[in-house]
């Protein structure tokens, strides 16, 4: 299998949008090494769209734009190569792109060979001007055969937003993982919607086909293509650890180069990135408890559950809502027995702090737009 667990790295989409060159991802890629990013698990960089000419070559191959990238995109994958990194780069199965270049429909085999060539690892397949008739579960199986037998491991990462019921065609596709959701923002309503929907798709997700939240906005701080307002950096801790906590792949969006220390600790935080990448890659079930003595609504608030491979639990407790909750399970709703002599340790994996669940129960107040999460171990009495 190409990728056991998420996909991490950098795409240049969020801050950059179709302005982007060679310098650029030089400077960003030889940032995530300094900074340690890479060495926390980012090791991707994707070079989203913008990168091409607006016409094919006589050939009918795909061409990057030589003001944007001079020594063209092969030299650029060696140097990254060279640095530890790996190259993603964007296409997309419909006649265009998003942003009007042109699209890979119908020219499958000869793109996917393109990418070989040039050293590529990672595509990101995206679903503008589809055509009408073509069922999207056709293309990215397309796509995927065309870069299954294009002589290089290219992992295939699909980005149809979630149309057209994708949950339930994606997996026999040979994606490596899929756009669960629209496209985030830099704001916390967007994450809020992210988070809601991602509620419903969580059941879709599993190794081998990851559900792609879509990349994050933490340190974007409104600046940028999709920086819309921006978020305080508790909603940025929480955004950061529903992707981790949910198997998502973790794709900064931000500008690495100007990022504060706030934003590297977050993107940083090697406990939520263990949890992301946890090798059983098991999912989180609803251990349900949060309520609100004066409203009593949880509709916004949640607190899930799942089993790691060494036997702790992962615990998070999400507070999506304006006001604070109390959040709150038992043993039994991790389905330990109630007299089994056993209590969870767990380290709140923000702060560092351990605490314990008393007469098999825990309850903790969360604060609005935050959470906690929770690495467990199951000790004896
Ligand atoms: C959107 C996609 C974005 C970005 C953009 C580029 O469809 O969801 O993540 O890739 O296209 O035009």
């Amino acid at each position: 299998m190409l990728q056991h667990t998420p996909p991490m790295g950098w795409n240049t989409w969020n801050t950059f949008g179709l302005s982007i060159n060679e310098q650029l991802i030089l400077e960003s890629a030889k940032t995530m090494i300094e900074t340690g990013l890479c060495e926390a698990g980012y090791n991707y960089i994707v070079i989203d769209d913008g990168w091409q000419l607006p016409q094919r070559d006589e050939n009918g191959r795909l061409v990057a734009d030589p003001e944007k990238f001079p020594r063209g995109i092969r030299a650029l994958a060696d140097d990254l190569h060279a640095m530890g990194l790996k190259l993603g780069i964007y296409s997309c199965a419909g006649h265009l792109t998003c942003g009007g270049y042109p699209g890979s429909n119908s020219y499958e085999f000869e793109d996917a060979e393109t990418f070989a060539d040039w050293h590529i690892d990672f595509l990101k397949y995206d679903y503008c001007y589809k055509p009408q008739r073509e069922p999207g579960d056709q293309l990215y199986l397309r796509m995927a055969t065309a870069l299954a037998n294009c002589g290089r491991d290219i992992l295939l990462s699909a980005c149809s937003w979630g149309a057209d019921d994708t949950a339930l065609w994606i997996k026999s596709t040979g994606a490596h993982c899929w756009r669960s959701t629209v496209d985030i923002n830099d704001s916390w309503e967007s994450i809020c919607r992210l988070a809601k929907e991602q509620k419903e798709l969580q059941k879709y997700n599993g190794l081998g086909c990851f559900n792609d939240m879509d990349m994050l906005v933490v340190g974007m701080n409104g600046q940028g293509n999709v920086g819309l307002g921006g978020c305080s950096y508790i909603q940025y801790r929480t955004h950061f650890s529903l992707w981790a906590f949910l198997g998502s792949p973790l794709m900064i969006g931000c500008d690495i180069r100007s990022m504060t220390p706030e934003t590297a600790a977050i993107l940083k935080n090697r406990e939520l990135i263990a949890i992301n990448q946890d090798p059983a890659y098991r999912q989180p079930f609803s251990i349900g408890g949060s309520f609100n003595f004066e409203c009593g609504d949880n509709a916004e608030s949640f607190v899930w559950a799942k089993l790691l491979e060494n036997g702790d639990f992962a615990i998070g407790c999400f507070n999506f809502s304006d006001s604070p909750r109390n959040m709150y399970f038992t043993l039994s709703d991790l389905s330990l027995a109630r007299f089994c002599g056993r209590k969870l340790v767990m380290t709140d994996l923000w702060t560092g702090e351990t605490c314990e669940t008393v007469d098999a129960r825990f309850m903790t107040k969360v604060d609005a737009c935050d959470c906690r999460v929770y690495r467990a171990k199951i000790v004896k009495e």
